[in-house]
C-alpha cells in the first residue's frame, strides 16, 4: 500500500527541477498535492501531470498574504494539511560572485525567499497541523553550507538559516506531532543547476563516496520517508543527501 494515501501535501516551488519530482513522488506515494510557484503556468503543467487530484496555486513564499492564502485554499479543497515540503529557493540564475560584489538588494532578495519563505509557509500551515495534532514539515537545505562553498555567500547563508529553522520549529511544535526536517542535497542535475555550472553532468561525480551525478531520483526517497510515518521520532535533523560528499 502506498505510504501517503490521502494525505495532503504542499510542495514549494513545483513548478520545475526537484519540486516537481517530489511532487510525482508524493503523488505515487498516494498523496493529494498542492503544486505552489511563482511560475504559475510551471505550477499547472506539473499539476497536470498529476491528473485531476492536485491543485496549482501561484504563491510568492516570500508574501505573507500569498502563504495564508495556499493554506487557505488547501484546506477548502481537503480540509487538512498534513506535509509541507519547503523547496522554493532562488537558485536559478544567481551570479556567483564574491561576497563583497553581492548588491545588497540581491541578499534581501534572496534570504526573503529562501529563508523567511519556508518560515511564512510552516507559519500558515502550522494552525491546521497542530489541530490535527499531526504534519511533517521538510526544509530543502543545501550541501553548500556544509561545505561553505565560495562566491554565493547570501545563498549558502540562507541554506545554514533553514537548518538553523528547522532546528527551532521542530523543539517548538515536536508536542503537537509535528516534525521538522531538512534535506540538504548535493549537486544535483536540474536545468537550474546545469544553467549554473559549466560541465555539470561531470563536475561533482569524482568528489564523492558514489561516483555518479546526483539526480532528483535521488532525493525523492528521502523526502517521502521523512514525510511518512516511518520517520516520526525524527525531528530537528537535517539529512545530508549527496553521495558521501559531505559527511556530517
Ligand atoms: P530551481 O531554481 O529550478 O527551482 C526553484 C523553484 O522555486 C522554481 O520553480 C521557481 O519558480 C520557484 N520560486 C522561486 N522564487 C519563488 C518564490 N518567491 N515563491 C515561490 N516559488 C518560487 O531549483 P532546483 O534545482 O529545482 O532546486 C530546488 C531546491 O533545492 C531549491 O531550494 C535549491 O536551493 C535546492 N537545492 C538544489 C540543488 C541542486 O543542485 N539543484 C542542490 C542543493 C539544494
Amino acid at each position: 500500500m502506498a505510504r501517503l494515501t490521502d494525505h495532503v501535501a504542499i510542495v514549494t516551488g513545483a513548478a520545475q527541477g526537484l519540486g516537481r519530482a517530489f511532487c510525482v513522488k508524493l503523488a505515487g506515494e498516494g498523496a493529494h498535492v498542492v503544486v505552489a510557484d511563482i511560475n504559475l503556468d510551471g505550477a499547472t503543467a506539473t499539476a497536470r501531470e498529476m491528473g485531476n487530484d492536485a491543485l496549482a496555486i501561484q504563491v510568492d513564499v516570500s508574501k505573507e498574504a500569498d502563504t495564508l492564502k495556499m493554506a487557505e485554499a488547501t484546506l477548502a479543497r481537503w480540509g487538512r494539511i498534513d506535509i509541507l515540503v519547503n523547496n522554493a529557493a532562488i537558485y536559478q540564475g544567481l551570479t556567483r560572485r564574491p561576497f563583497e560584489d553581492i548588491p545588497p538588494d540581491e541578499w534581501d532578495r534572496v534570504m526573503a525567499v529562501n529563508l523567511k519563505g519556508p518560515w511564512l509557509c510552516a507559519r500558515a500551515v502550522v494552525p491546521a497541523m497542530k489541530k490535527q495534532r499531526r504534519g511533517k514539515i521538510v526544509n530543502i537545505s543545501s550541501a553548500t553550507f556544509f561545505s561553505g562553498s565560495p562566491r554565493w555567500a547570501h545563498y549558502v547563508a540562507s541554506k545554514g538559516g533553514v537548518i538553523g529553522l528547522t532546528r527551532v520549529m521542530a523543539k517548538e511544535v515536536g508536542e503537537y506531532g509535528i516534525c521538522v526536517n531538512a534535506i540538504a542535497p548535493g549537486f544535483t542535475l536540474t536545468d537550474a543547476s546545469r544553467e549554473l555550472i559549466a560541465n555539470a553532468e561531470t563536475y561533482a561525480v569524482d568528489r564523492g563516496a558514489i561516483r555518479r551525478a546526483e539526480q532528483p531520483e535521488d532525493l525523492v526517497g528521502t523526502l517521502a520517508f521523512l514525510a511518512s510515518s516511518e520517520s516520526d521520532f525524527i525531528t530537528g535533523q537535517t539529512l545530508v543527501v549527496d553521495g558521501g560528499r559531505q559527511l556530517h
